[in-house]
């Protein structure tokens, strides 16, 4: 598990983007496409706003790009509180993505029949078996501060799902239905990287981080295969005690 402190809010955006092109340039490279998942929340924000800016606008291989969600709000998407909407409005639409490689969550579907819809959109396009898990090359994570993360909270019956993709639950704020990816899926991502920002999440960081709490959904997030990065900001890291 990497821990990356960066000074603020705006270092922390640059460095993710960074991770981005590097992962793009990478999976493009070896496999010819390269998927990527999106948390939502304001935290990536500002890093998706410098992925539709040079260099990354010009240098990510966004006709090779393929673009996930780790969890949505059951909401129109033109809903101010919609992942995707606020995704769309701060690059998607600024980008040379084709249109066929964004791959929204069924917001407006019933939630268990956006689930399945979503898990088959997923089973389909990395032709897999039932049973399997993709991989995807790389996860943006958010915290909450009570440690959720993607919209797996504290306490839920779904953080024990072994079998699902993809899951309806209830909670959060907003507290409305979402449908997110669960801990196996997340789990077996080729990369994962927690984006923190900011005082008010600096204990739930120490909680998750440092002491390792279990009962905390984002210390459920483990590097099982693959690279675990948490990309803090130095209000948000500011109760870790070295080493972590
Ligand atoms: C969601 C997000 C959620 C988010 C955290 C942090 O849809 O609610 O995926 O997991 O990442 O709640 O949100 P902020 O970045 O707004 O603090």
């Amino acid at each position: 598990m990497e821990v990356l402190i960066k000074k603020d809010s705006g270092q922390l955006a640059r460095a993710g983007a960074e991770i981005c092109r590097t992962a793009a340039l990478e999976a493009v490279q070896k496999k010819g496409r390269f998927t990527l998942v999106l948390s939502g929340g304001s935290t990536p924000r500002p890093m998706h706003r410098l992925l539709a800016r040079e260099p990354h606008l010009g240098e990510i291989p966004w006709d090779k790009t393929h673009i996930f969600w780790v969890d949505e709000r059951c909401l129109e998407p033109n809903d101010p509180e919609s992942n995707y909407g606020q995704a769309e409005e701060d690059f998607l639409i600024k980008i040379p993505l084709p249109q066929n490689h964004i791959h929204p969550m069924p917001a407006t579907l019933p939630p268990e029949q956006g689930a399945r819809f979503y898990q088959k959109t997923i089973t389909d396009f990395f032709d897999i078996k039932k049973g399997q898990f993709p991989v995807f090359d790389l996860i943006y994570l958010g915290l909450g501060t009570d440690g959720h993360t993607a919209s797996l909270f504290p306490g839920q019956t779904v953080l024990n799902e072994k079998r699902r993709l993809i899951v309806p639950v209830k909670g959060g704020r907003p507290d409305v239905n979402r449908l997110t990816m669960t801990l196996p899926l997340i789990n077996r991502a080729k990369q994962k990287v927690f984006l923190v920002s900011g005082s008010d999440k600096a204990r739930a960081v120490k909680r998750v981080v440092q002491d390792r709490l279990q009962e905390m959904p984002a210390g459920r997030v483990r590097p099982e295969k693959g690279k675990l990065s948490w990309l803090l900001d130095q209000e948000a890291a500011a109760l870790l005690e070295k080493p972590f």
